[in-house]
């Protein structure tokens, strides 16, 4: 039998080190992310880069007595954003403005496209080859804009490119444990569509709570959908969830250096460049994906929902589709 110094010095030889670049390291999802990253053993070497405070994020928490290297970027130092995406596995773009209450995510668009277009060309010169997690909003609309950026460069590789809706599948796991009263750890609700209001579909159907009376459902998902509301209001002018999504994007950064480690069965929610329903003119859907070596393996159609859940569908469709146009638009325009 394997002492268990053996077993511990075999399990970590198994796991590859990962460059990991965090693009708005400075802010208030970039910081806490950028905590956890450092706490994970996949990563090796972490860059953190934003218009201010990359730096003394980085001093922090290199303190932290973990293997990875972390090194701080800014704008004003020459080649600080190339030399922060040089050759990186995996980038994570949390910059960008924050919604106040009475905005919508779309209302983001504004400031946020540029933002997340500059990174985007900048990635597909320094680092072609990585893996992209799309955080900043509206993830509906940033995502197809970092696609065209990356087609226009030559660079587009749709299995690498990720819009992260990880926050929606883990509101949705406390949310139905809340009202079902159980263990929210073992709560899975496969949610999906997209990252705005009603285009988050969660699919209360295919739990084993699909039972809950009518009015106690509606309300769960209308919870479900508009969960960041809840947030935005409570921050009253603050800005809109910072742990909640810095864990939500740890674990799927997590969960997409599993899958490049070749790591079996890692299937996470994600909205990407799929074929589920490219024949209606919607380009991007977000569904279960199973996460692999080459980063997206296998997208997995929604499966049987229920006729409530079609509606929802049905209306999610109709928005997701102006919000892809809408960042196409902008991508591409002379
Ligand atoms: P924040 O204002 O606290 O931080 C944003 C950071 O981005 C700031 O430090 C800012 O300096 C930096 N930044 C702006 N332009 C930049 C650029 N060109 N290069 C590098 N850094 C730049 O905002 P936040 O609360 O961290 O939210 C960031 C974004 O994430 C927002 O768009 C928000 O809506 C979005 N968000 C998405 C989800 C999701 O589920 N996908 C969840 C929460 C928030
Ligand atoms: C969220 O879902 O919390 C984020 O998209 C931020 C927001 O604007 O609500």
């Amino acid at each position: 039998m394997l002492s268990r110094v053996t077993r511990r010095a075999f399990s970590s030889t198994r796991i590859s080190p990962y460059k990991v670049t965090v693009l708005g390291a400075g802010g208030g999802i970039g910081q806490p992310l950028s905590l956890l990253l450092k706490l994970n053993h996949k990563v090796t070497d972490l860059r953190l880069y934003d218009l201010r405070g990359a730096k003394g994020v980085a001093t922090d928490i290199s303190h932290i007595p973990t293997n990875s290297v972390v090194k701080g970027f800014t704008p004003e130092e020459k080649d600080g954003l190339r030399n922060a995406l040089d050759s990186t596995d995996v980038v994570l773009i949390p910059a960008g403005v924050p919604r106040k209450p009475g905005m919508t995510r779309d209302d983001l668009f504004a400031i946020n496209a540029s933002i997340v277009r500059d990174l985007a060309s900048a990635t597909a010169e320094a680092a072609p080859n990585a893996a992209i997690l799309v955080i900043s909003n509206p993830v509906n609309s940033t995502v197809p804009i970092v696609a065209e950026v990356l087609k226009a460069k030559g660079v587009y590789n749709p299995k690498k490119l990720f819009g992260v809706t990880t926050l929606d599948s883990i509101r949705a796991s406390r949310f139905i444990s809340q009202v079902e009263n159980t263990d929210p750890t073992q709560e899975k609700v496969n949610v999906v569509g997209g990252h705005s209001g009603i285009t988050i579909i969660p699919l209360i159907s295919q739990t084993q709570h699909k039972g809950m009376p009518k009015d106690v459902k509606d309300a769960l998902i209308h919870r479900i959908q508009f969960g960041g509301d809840e947030v935005v209001q409570a921050k009253n002018g603050g800005g809109s969830a910072t742990l909640s999504m810095a864990q939500a994007g740890a674990k799927f950064a997590n969960a997409v250096m599993a899958g490049l480690d070749g790591e079996a069965d890692i299937i996470e929610a994600t909205y990407v460049d799929s074929p589920l329903y490219k024949s209606e003119g919607i380009e991007f859907f977000a569904s279960p994906v199973t996460l692999g070596p080459k980063g997206v393996e296998k997208i997995h159609p929604i499966g049987e929902i229920s006729s409530e859940e079609e509606e929802l569908l049905a209306k999610a469709k109709e928005t997701l589709k102006k919000n892809i146009e809408k960042g196409v638009v902008f991508a591409t325009k002379k």
